[in-house]
């Protein structure tokens, strides 16, 4: 399958995994030199880069004022549950304690690994503040519908309002963050991310730049929500809902 997330297809041809293996590989090695060659030609070759893997709602080990720039794509409340979908490489790292020297940590405390997620379920109830109308008035729609699920996306707002007062704190006056972000409907609650961010970020000190709506060009992932609990699920599903046609991509400026 092309996505990265467990699926099932009952008509899929096993095919032979080494010539997979090799095709990718060529395609990949391809789409690195073409992106070094236009690095080289733009005059970007030489700069350097430093991966952190961290929780983006605890203190970065970034100064304050130091970045000019924040692209992210942050997870979508309770569509997805990233530690689940990763668990299977996370297990399969685990048994490489050589190469990858924590990983079975992370394997072995799953559990507590997962409760590090933004928008995974049955965190226990944070209290607080959401700095957003929106987003009050959707916990309160929700609370009136399923309490668990309430305190789950209550949750989420209160993570994300942590990330947005982080971003803030490293951006560089007339530093820029993109965050592109989609809305969903779960248990006919209307749950408007992008909007929510876009005020949580504006109380956290930023200014709006653009607010842009897009089509979701890429049709990989499948397209239907179950609408009781807004997970992914197939067409045959009676209670299916579409989600996700579009997308938001919100440019604050910090001033
Ligand atoms: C919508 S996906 C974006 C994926 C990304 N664009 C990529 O290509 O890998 C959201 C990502 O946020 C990550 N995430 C969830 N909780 C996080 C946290 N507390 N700190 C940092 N990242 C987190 C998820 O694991 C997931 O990979």
């Amino acid at each position: 399958m092309k996505s990265i997330k467990p699926t099932i297809d009952k008509n899929k041809e096993i095919p032979n995994p080494l010539e997979s293996f090799l095709r990718h590989l060529n395609s990949m090695i391809k789409k690195n030199e073409q992106f070094y060659s236009e690095l080289a030609e733009s005059g970007y070759e030489n700069v350097s880069a430093k991966m952190y893997r961290r929780d983006s709602t605890k203190k970065l080990p970034l100064n304050s004022s130091s970045i000019d720039l924040i692209i992210t794509s942050p997870p979508y409340v309770t569509s997805y549950e990233y530690a689940d979908l990763h668990q299977l490489s996370l297990l399969w790292f685990g048994d490489d304690p050589k190469h990858f020297k924590k990983w079975n940590r992370f394997s072995d405390e799953f559990i507590a690994f997962r409760r590090n997620f933004i928008g995974t379920t049955s965190k226990k109830e944070k209290s607080g503040d959401f700095d957003s109308v929106i987003a009050e008035m959707i916990v309160n729609n929700l609370l009136q519908v399923e309490r668990p699920l309430a305190i789950d996306v209550g949750n989420y707002f209160l993570d994300m309002k942590k990330v947005f007062a982080e971003m803030y704190r490293i951006l560089k006056p007339g530093g820029k963050a993109c965050i592109i972000i989609g809305n969903t409907n779960l248990r006919g609650v209307e749950i408007s991310n992008a909007q929510v961010a876009a005020e949580q970020m504006q109380r956290a000190g930023f200014e709006k730049i653009e607010f842009i709506k897009r089509e979701i060009p890429n049709k990989m992932i499948t397209p239907w929500r179950d609408s009781e609990t807004g997970k992914f699920t197939g067409k045959d599903n009676p209670s299916k809902t579409r989600a996700y046609e579009y997308e938001y991509i919100v440019v604050m400026e910090k001033p």
